[in-house]
């Protein structure tokens, strides 16, 4: 790690500003109690970079990458030491018949490539490294559909940043220097009533997204309802637009009548997305709610930390998260608790336990 002329810490990111890929891999595991189970984990996190490597040389026009993140509970259990200043448990929103659930989730890998047979191979590698000393809580598998379209047919992911633009949206920086370079994830899968959904009218589908089907052509204030995903999801603090990166995925099995869309934003505070999420849940004003979560429900929702490519090769070391700065910059100090395979009891209580709307999550 260096440090910039404003001393904010400068780390390597992973994989996390690529471009929308074809293909992708969603992991989420539970860390099994007992202390082998938490070095197993720590041990290949020193070696992801290597395994990525090998499996992605087999073709290297398949990008393949890989990002490791963990949830609060996961992150004092293997890392010890600080706790990134916005890494808390998922908040769960309870408002009319719309929940947005927080479930089980230690560690996350989001692999993508322009092909599935990387990711699944890679997948493959990670779990054998890991065996019973992990359980998978969800696995989606996600593609490409048509022109990035989600299973409910519209172009997905055209106002997502890009550039320099993306990084500032999703990697942390100087404020929180000992964990710059770092990232939030929130995750949420979602599984769509395509019947109600075929029901609408092109043109109502229209306003419920805030873009043109078709042509993906963003509707004009006019046209646009308040309530429109797209309205509802713009978050602005101080006349500017504050960003999050998605790379959402449409996945399904139609033997079950499964159609959904895995929800995936990285962002440099969680607080941007958490915003959204109250905003699409609650409505904004409330009420003014968000009309896709008439027709699509989260069965899943989780937070992870996604450190710098040094931080979490560090953990393989035994290293706690470079304490310095963390320490100077605020970030919630936790101690190293001795591994007894139970979360610790901080992170059982979250740190962002505010307001009514958001019940105890899973960690709770
Ligand atoms: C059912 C799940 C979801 C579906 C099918 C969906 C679909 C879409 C579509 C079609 C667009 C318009 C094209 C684009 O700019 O990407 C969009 C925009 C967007 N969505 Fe979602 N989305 C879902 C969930 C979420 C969630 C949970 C969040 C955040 C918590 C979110 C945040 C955004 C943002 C920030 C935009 C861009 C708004 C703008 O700047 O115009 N979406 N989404």
């Amino acid at each position: 790690m260096t440090t910039d002329a404003a001393g904010a810490w400068d780390a390597e990111p992973q994989a996390v500003v690529s471009p929308l890929s074809v293909a992708a891999i969603f992991l989420v595991a539970v860390v099994n109690p007992g202390p082998g189970c938490a070095d197993a984990v720590r041990q290949l996190c020193g070696d992801l970079a290597g395994l990525v490597r090998a499996v992605g040389f087999r073709d290297l026009d398949g990008f393949l990458s890989c990002v490791t993140g963990f949830g609060a509970a996961a992150w004092d259990r293997l890392a010890g030491g600080p706790r990134p200043a916005g890494l808390h448990p998922f908040q769960e929103i309870h408002a009319g018949d719309r929940h947005a659930v927080g479930t089980p989730g230690d560690v996350l890998f989001h692999i993508r490539a322009t092909r599935m047979d990387l990711c699944f191979e890679l997948a493959t590698q990670i779990m054998a490294r890991l065996g019973d000393t992990v359980t998978v809580v969800d696995e989606v598998h996600g593609f490409r559909y048509f022109d990035e379209r989600d299973v409910i047919g519209f172009v997905d992911g055209t106002e997502n940043p890009v550039g320099q633009a993306a990084v500032d949206a999703a990697i942390i920086g100087g404020e929180d220097p000992a964990f710059a370079g770092g990232s939030y994830v929130i995750v949420q899968k979602y599984l769509h009533d395509m019947d109600a959904w075929n029901a609408l009218t092109t043109e109502e589908q229209e306003k419920i997204i805030g873009r043109t089907k078709l042509a993906d052509i963003e509707l004009d204030d006019a046209t646009k309802p308040s309530f429109a995903h797209n309205a509802l999801t713009t978050i602005t603090e101080n006349g500017q637009e504050v960003k999050i990166l998605r790379d959402n995925m449409p996945f399904g099995a139609v033997g079950k009548g499964e159609y959904g869309t895995y929800f995936i934003g990285y962002a440099r505070s969680p607080a941007t997305t958490e915003q959204m999420l109250l905003n699409m849940f609650v409505g904004r004003p409330e009420g003014n709610y968000d009309r896709l979560l008439d027709v699509s429900r989260a069965v899943t929702g989780n937070l992870f930390f996604v450190p710098s490519v040094p931080v979490l090769e560090g953990l393989a070391d035994g290293e706690p998260a470079a304490a310095e700065p963390a320490a100077a910059s605020g970030s919630a100090a936790v101690p190293a608790p001795p591994d007894t395979g139970s979360p610790a009891p901080s992170a059982r209580s979250g740190s962002l336990n505010i307001g009514s709307l958001r019940g105890a999550s899973q960690d709770e």
